[in-house]
Parts: structure tokens; sequence; C-alpha cells
């Protein structure tokens, strides 16, 4: 079947995408599960526009660009701040209900922006409102979606994306679409870790299928772990908003020390990577398992009407967050790098997009501001089907003069191999504090996996298949960059390096 627009993901960026493409072509969405099993119904905080009345794009962009440290495209970043008010404009037509006050859309305060700054929808539920509004949208429309339809391979003809192979995950039968644009929207790989926020689905599958069809990948070893999720034995890891920090929450130890100011000036609103390594410090040092977050000081009324989900769920383990400091922890929360696209979403690989998590046009840097990974994904998306209607201008992001390739390895033998294994691995040796030693172990062991992993056959074996290849990039990465930068901390090596403020870039030409 013929397409003008395949589009792999039916999160935030493959919806939005779809949304604005139908507009100029038939449009067909494919899904591994079913259309609204992703990541972005699970974000919580929302999404950052510059629309207070202090404030404005250059500072959101000054914001932005500090959190970053060093590696932010300062074009990408512009491009992001500035055309937030439209994509934001446009999210209220297709129907996100953002929360007002006395008629003014209210905005939330987060981590490391120095300005309240965060739409949010449904108090805390900001994901799952543009997730519906954006779904019912899409099923309403001419767009066709396929469920249960995985992206197994980009089939690329003559160095140009021509089409997908996909497997429908219920018949194991296979199928291949074709189409002038190939978008990929197909998310991060927060279940590279053992503790993470993210969905199931979240198995880097985007960056495995370009890293396969020869798109060139960047700045894997950035992984944002966010400080707080809730830390519970045998309860499933559920996150607790930095908007809730926004709010006045404190974090503080077993004895109710607070302990952030010890850290930085902006105490419990520092940046995410600066919240998280301090409280992995005090974890090592007291030898617990968890933090608190201490909302008792505020008015009750006001934290159940602001976080609706996250008091539900609180009260649901026997919590109650007007009395109870909530335990919490940090968890692998989002990847800053990805598919490295130019700032209108092309690939490397002509013909092939890229927007959303899975993506990376260094907007972010070596970490993200909170928020600024919803707005990015419907300020690319459309910039993605913008540049589909430009025949006449070039139709790939220029190649990378020194990317990397990852070395080949032995086939060995990999008993009891599956994603727990993987989890594992990561989060003891490529997680919040890194060191050579451990990343060299870690890299090695992937390498190997890698080799013996059976060809895939299902889902679950792609999904494994795909986990092991972004571990790979990440720790590999990780590895290679001999300094600590943003969420990419080294024991070993514990300041920033000049000469390492660039990207690390990766590229199979095989
Ligand atoms: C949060 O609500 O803390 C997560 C929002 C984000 O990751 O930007």
């Amino acid at each position: 079947m013929r397409y003008d627009y395949v589009i792999a993901g039916s999160g935030i960026a493959g919806l939005y995408s779809a949304l604005m493409a139908r507009e100029h072509g038939s449009v067909l969405v494919l899904t591994k599960g079913s259309i609204d099993e992703c990541n972005t119904r699970y974000a919580q905080g929302g999404i950052a526009a510059a629309l207070g009345p202090q404030d404005s794009p250059e500072l959101h962009l000054a914001d932005t660009i500090k959190a970053g440290a060093g590696l932010v495209d300062e074009e990408a970043a512009r491009i992001l701040v500035f055309e937030a008010a439209e994509r934001i404009r446009d999210l209220t037509r297709f129907g996100v209900p953002f929360d007002s006050v006395d008629g003014e859309v209210a905005l939330g305060r987060e981590g490391a922006h120095s300005h309240a700054r965060i739409l949010h929808a449904g108090g805390d539920t900001t994901g799952a409102h543009i997730e519906i509004s954006l779904s019912s949208l899409a099923r309403m429309s001419n767009i066709s979606i396929n469920e249960f339809s995985q992206v197994e391979e980009i089939n690329v003809e003559g160095g140009r994306a021509t089409g997908v192979q996909t497997l429908d995950t219920r018949t194991n039968s296979r199928e291949t679409f074709e189409g002038r644009a190939i978008i990929l929207a197909m998310g991060g790989c927060g279940q590279l870790y053992k503790v993470s926020t993210n969905s199931e689905v979240a198995t880097g599958d985007g960056v495995a299928v370009a890293y396969r069809a020869g798109a060139e990948i960047m700045d894997m070893e950035f992984i944002q772990f966010h400080p707080t999720a809730l830390r519970l034995p045998g309860v499933p890891v559920f996150l607790i908003s930095e908007a809730v920090r926004g709010e006045g929450a404190l974090l503080v130890d077993e004895n109710g020390r607070r302990f952030m100011q010890d850290y930085d000036d902006r105490g419990e609103l520092a940046s995410r990577d600066v919240v998280a390594r301090a409280i992995h410090t005090e974890l090592a040092k007291s030898g617990a398992d968890r933090v608190f977050l201490d909302v008792t000081h505020l008015a009750a009324d006001r934290i159940s009407a602001r976080f609706p989900q996250i008091y539900q769920h609180c009260a649901e383990q026997g919590l109650d967050m007007a009395t109870d400091p909530i335990p919490v922890s940090p968890a692998a929360h989002y990847v800053m790098g990805g598919v490295r696209t130019n700032v209108w979403g092309e690939t490397t690989v002509p013909g092939l997009y890229a927007c959303g998590e899975c993506a990376c046009v260094a907007v972010h840097g070596a970490n993200r501001l909170a928020s600024n990974s919803l707005l990015e994904t419907v300020v690319y998306a459309r910039r993605v089907v913008e540049r589909t209607l430009q025949p006449d201008t070039p139709t790939a992001a220029a190649l990378t003069q020194d990317a990397c390739a990852l070395p080949a390895a032995e086939v060995t033998e990999a008993p009891n191999l599956d994603r727990a294994a993987v989890q594992t691995l990561m989060w003891d040796h490529v997680g919040i504090v890194r060191d050579g030693e451990s990343l060299a172990r870690a890299a090695s062991t992937l390498a190997a996996w890698d080799a013996a992993v059976p060809t895939p056959m299902d889902r679950p074996a792609h999904e494994l298949a795909n986990l092991i290849t972004c571990g790979r990039l990440t720790a590999t990465a990780a590895l290679m960059r001999e300094e600590s930068r943003g969420a990419h901390y080294r024991s070993d090596f514990p300041e920033p390096r000049d000469d390492w403020q660039r990207h690390l870039v990766f590229r199979n030409d095989g």
C-alpha cells in the first residue's frame, strides 16, 4: 500500500504530525500497540511556553540553553521558544483543555525555569488530555490507523527511505507500506532501565530502526533521571511531578532535614540533573533507598486540586499528602539523544524524518529543561510536515564527518538474556553516576548480547533487540565522553572539559 505520509508512532508526535499532514495528502499511522498506548499520556507536568506577563521567549531560550550545559543548538532552541505560543493555540484548537485561573491560562513553575511558564490540563494529567484530544480527532478524520503494527525495518532504496516493513503483532504477518515521507515518532527508550517512569512501550524502536537504516544517532549518553518517583516496596514506579516542587514541596532526608541548599542555591528547583545527583549522593551517604518529598506545610485542598492524580495515587498506597511526606527516589525518565535531525526534522537519510523523543535536534543539549519535551514535539512535528511541502529544498541533514560506528562483537552464548537483564545492567553500570570501568563492562556485555540475540520474530523479541541497540549506543557514548556534563556524570572525570563541548554521533555505514 502507498501513502503520502507513513508515520510510525501514536504519541503526541505521531498524532500531531498526522493531523497536520492530513491537509496535504493520504496519511497512515502505524502503532505497535493500541493507539492510546504511549508515553505521552503519562506526562504530568505540562508544556512550557513563555506566556506570562513578565516572561518572554528570550528568557525561555536563556533557561533552555543554561540547562543544556553547552550542547544546545541555539537555532533549534530559538525556533522552539518562539513558535511555542502558536503551537499552544493549535493544541487548544484541537480541544486540549488547558487549566485556567480567572479566565487566564494557569502557569506553573518547574525546576530551572526562571518564570512560571508550564501550561497544564486536568491539574497533573496534561499528557492524558493531549493524547485523548488528538487521538479522538485522528479517529474521526480521514487518517488511516494501523494498530498492533510494529515497524521492523525502514526500506531504503538508492539511498532514500521509501517505506517500512511491519509486523502485525497479533498474527505475526508482515506487510510493506510505501510513503513519500516516512516520519519516525516512536518515542524514547526509558525501558532500558530497571527503575523508569516510562511506559512498557518505550523500547527505543525509533532509534534502533533508524540506526539500522543508516541514519545518524546523536547524544545517546545523555539520559535524564527524574529526581522524584514514588518509592514504596512492591509498588510500580510512579512519577511525582516536578510541578509539585514548583508549588513549594521540599526534599528532606529520613530525619526531616532539607538538603538541596547544600548542593545548589536554587534548592528544590535546581535543574533536574543536579537534583537527581544530589538525591543519589544523599542516599549513598545514608545507605537509605529513598528521601522524602514534603508538602505537609501547604494547604491540603490546594494540593489535591492541583495534583488530583498524584493525590489519589498516593492515597491508594495509604499516603495522605497533607500529613505524610512522600518517599521518593530517582528514575530514568527521558533520553536527550536520538535520531539526528536538522531544524526541519530531516534525518541524514533522504525521505526519512523524525520528531518527538526519538529525534535529536539538540534542543535539550545535555539536560532537558522540564516540560520542554511536549513543546519540542509539537513545534518540530509541524516543521516536518511543512518541509514535505517544499519539494525544491534539500531533503536530508548533512552527514557528520567524524561519525563513529558501534564495534562488531564475537557471537557468544547469552543464556537468560531478557529485558530485565538489560535493565539491571544499564541501571547498575550506565546510571546516574558512571565510571570508565563500569561503562566498559556494560558496553562489552551489550555488544556480546547484540551478537547473540536471534533474529526477532515477534514484538517482545524486537523490543529486546532494539533496547540492546540503544543500550550499546548509550553505554559506548558514555564511555567515550571522558568528562561530566549535564545529565552525564563520570566519577572518574567529574568536571566538564572544553574539548568535549561537542556531540557524539553514531552511524552504521555497514
Ligand atoms: C514532570 O511532571 O515532572 C515531568 C515533566 C517533564 O518531564 O518535563
